[in-house]
């Protein structure tokens, strides 16, 4: 079993905060940035007064600012990586966003300063698989979330069709963990620690299954480019 433990998650995310915005686009021909784009698109809110997004484990932000620019409606971003929050904030002020716009803040998923029913959406991106106790992260999620609200997660997947599954299984597993380690060095082997704890996490009905138990209902799933990565949505 992977080592999921908080800090050192935490100290993980720290050491390779520097790099993390390259490696993800760089390691994905760019493509986290339309998965991201997906996930702001299914995640409409209803306009009403006091409306909020939370991302949760939002790291640099990207998720958050993409929501803000298209819903503009106030966006918080937590993360419990304050190197991570870092960057994003230095990304909020070179694009001009104010804090009232995008507020970036040091928040646990597992135990979130947030409220219950503070907010209209509740949104993850590649982060629950890395909270210790996915099941706590998201009866969270769902706490903070309004009634009538939606809750969308964003995750990596194994995609099904055998030659694709092949090809990509050996670059996430051989070539990517190679280049990441090499790029971001690091004490915790991050970029193995991907393929290794996507391999261990539930994903399509089996995630969609826990949503439910979690309180969420219409959950649905939408695999994305041959199923690399799944967004979830589900109502409260
Ligand atoms: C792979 S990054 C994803 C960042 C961002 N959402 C994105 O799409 O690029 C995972 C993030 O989850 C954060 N994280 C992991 N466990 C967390 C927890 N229990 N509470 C808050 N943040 C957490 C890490 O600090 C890291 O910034």
């Amino acid at each position: 079993m992977v080592d999921r433990s908080g800090q050192r998650v935490q100290k993980m995310f720290g050491q390779i905060a520097k790099h993390y915005d390259f490696l993800n686009h760089f390691l994905s021909c760019g493509i986290d940035i339309l998965w991201r784009r997906a996930v702001v698109r299914r995640m409409k809110p209803e306009f009403e007064a006091d409306s909020k997004i939370l991302d949760i484990c939002t790291g640099t932000g990207d998720l958050a600012i993409a929501l803000w620019k298209r819903w503009r409606i106030p966006v918080v971003g937590g993360d419990f990586t304050p190197e991570m929050l870092e960057i994003g904030r230095k990304k909020l002020q070179k694009k001009k966003i104010s804090p009232e716009e995008v507020f970036l803040m040091e928040a646990d998923a597992s135990a979130m300063p947030f409220r219950d029913e503070e907010f209209q959406i509740v949104t993850v991106a590649f982060g629950l698989r890395n909270v210790h106790d996915t099941r706590k992260g998201l009866s969270e999620m769902v706490r903070v979330c309004r009634e009538g609200g939606k809750v969308g997660i964003l995750e990596f997947s194994i995609p099904t069709f055998p030659p694709f599954r092949w090809f990509y299984l050996f670059y996430f597993r051989h070539i990517l963990p190679k280049i990441g380690q090499f790029t971001a060095r690091n004490q915790f082997d991050a970029y193995h620690y991907l393929p290794e704890s996507v391999g261990e996490f539930p994903y399509g009905q089996e995630l969609a299954r826990m949503m439910e138990e979690a309180g969420l209902s219409e959950v649905k799933f939408f695999p994305m480019t041959f199923g690399i990565a799944t967004l979830y949505v589900g109502k409260k």
